[in-house]
């Protein structure tokens, strides 16, 4: 640990501040003490130069446009991993042996039924409901059916409220999806691997065979690889916040797929798909929305542009956008919204707002594209982005929960309200 420090002057003098290194992407200022020293805080409006905590799980270097889980880079781990294997290694923080994978994935099978009782839950939702509502409350849900497993003390029940959740989510969103469609709930089949479960509860129907498209099944593993964790973006900070009360892991996932849910978020990933349809039924007129997206008085971004790390290519888009004409071209679909996708890129990063601001495409540019030349409906992009970061989820809040300098979530505020005073009456 570097024994290196940096003086801080105030009105009442000066206070030494030591500065913890990482092991990577540079260090901070511990100011642990700076408002029992000071009287003090410190202010920054979304945490941008806040580290709200030390962590091993993902590292992102934003100025490279590197990713990398417990190590291994996403690029190595899409080309020879699986997503399973990838959510094993973030949650027990290395690669499984063959026998260790071998278990994981037969007890994720094992437990990919929902309890015939949350079956009623779906009911309670009008057909038109979005997924994400279902996800959440489903999730939330769980946690009723698994008491025995709430204590975050106990790396048991840890580990087993992990499993339940990583086996069940695609089994909750597709029974969702089937509920918007009007259509029979299709069960977990344990003889499929979990993709293919998946494409199975979602496409299958019960009058006729359906095999799943291994082409698709791959595509979609990567794609969940790519969304596995991603550091302390909003939804994770979430889980870690709501875990640090010492919630169950159930209800604190549920409070992280909320934070997804927003449009600056997991949300992004159907806005753009709404926004490159927008394009196209409006004569395809780039530059009207290029000229949008940087008027500060109109409310339109530029959807799926732009990243508070990533200062350069996000390469989760570099991988999608070379996978994606692998895919659309293997599955047969020709989707002009790719080509309006690329012409839109090439607009914004020709313009000097987008370059100034250094705002590249991020992961949700390419990632609705792509679930789309999957077949699945836009609504269902969020929901797997957040199937895809469930295991990145897990694996920060066992690590906040283990990690023994975790405290209580409470930020400090500097008030602008109205000074004391009485009611006059
Ligand atoms: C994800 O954090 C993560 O790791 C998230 C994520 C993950 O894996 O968990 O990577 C997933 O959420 C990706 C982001 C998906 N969201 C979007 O695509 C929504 C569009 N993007 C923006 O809203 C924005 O870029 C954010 C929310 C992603 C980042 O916001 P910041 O870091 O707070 O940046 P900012 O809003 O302060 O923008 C800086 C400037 C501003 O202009 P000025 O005030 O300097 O004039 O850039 C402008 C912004 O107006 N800007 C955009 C823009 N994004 C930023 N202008 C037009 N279109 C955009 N998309």
């Amino acid at each position: 640990m570097d024994d290196r420090t940096v003086i801080l002057k105030y009105d009442g003098g000066e206070l030494e501040l030591p500065i913890v290194e990482g092991t990577e992407g540079g260090g901070g200022i511990d100011i642990g003490n700076l408002r029992a020293k000071t009287s003090l805080v410190a202010l920054d409006y979304g945490f941008a130069n806040t580290a709200g905590t030390m962590s091993g799980v993902s590292f992102v270097d934003g100025e490279a446009g590197e990713l990398r889980y417990r190590g291994y880079s996403i690029e190595e781990l899409a080309e020879k991993s699986t997503f399973l294997e990838v959510a094993y290694l973030l949650f027990y923080g290395e690669l499984p042996t063959e026998a260790a994978l071998e278990s994981y994935t037969q007890n994720v099978t094992r437990h990919t039924l929902l309890n015939e009782e949350m079956k009623r839950l779906f009911d309670a939702f009008p057909k038109s409901a979005h997924p994400m509502a279902i996800l959440a409350s489903a999730t939330n849900a769980m946690a009723t059916f698994y008491p025995d497993f709430h204590n975050p003390t106990d790396p048991h029940a840890v580990e087993q409220s992990a499993l339940r959740l990583i086996a069940k989510l695609p089994t909750v969103a597709a029974f969702a999806y089937k509920k918007s469609m009007g259509q029979p709930y299709m069960y977990p089949r344990n003889d499929l691997d979990y993709v293919s479960n998946f494409l199975h509860m979602m496409f299958a129907l019960p009058v006729e065979d359906h095999e799943v498209d291994p082409v698709v099944a791959k595509a979609l593993d990567v794609l969940l690889i790519l969304h596995a964790d991603h550091g302390q973006n909003c939804s994770t900070s979430t889980v870690r916040l709501a875990g640090s009360s010492q919630a169950n892991l159930f209800t604190s996932v549920a409070a992280g797929m909320s934070a997804l849910w927003g449009p600056l978020h997991g949300g992004a990933n159907q806005r753009v798909v709404e926004m490159l349809h927008q394009i196209d039924e409006d004569g395809r007129d780039f530059e009207k929305y290029i000229k949008k997206a940087k008027d500060p008085n109109d409310p339109f971004r530029l959807w799926g542009f732009g990243h508070r790390v990533y200062k350069n290519y996000d390469p989760r888009a570099r991988i999608l956008k070379s996978f994606a004409y692998q895919v659309i071209d293997r599955v047969g679909v020709d989707d002009p919204l790719l080509d309006i996708a690329i012409k839109l890129e090439e607009a914004a990063l020709s313009d000097d707002y987008f370059v100034e601001r250094r705002l590249y495409p991020n992961v949700d540019f390419y990632s609705g594209l792509m679930f789309r030349a999957l077949g699945f409906p836009v609504r269902m992009f969020t929901p797997l982005f957040a199937i895809g970061r469930l295991p990145g989820w897990v694996a920060q809040w066992r690590e906040m929960t283990e990690d023994p300098e975790t405290k209580i979530g409470r930020p400090r505020q500097i008030f602008t309200g109205h000074p004391a005073r009485k009611v006059e009456r």
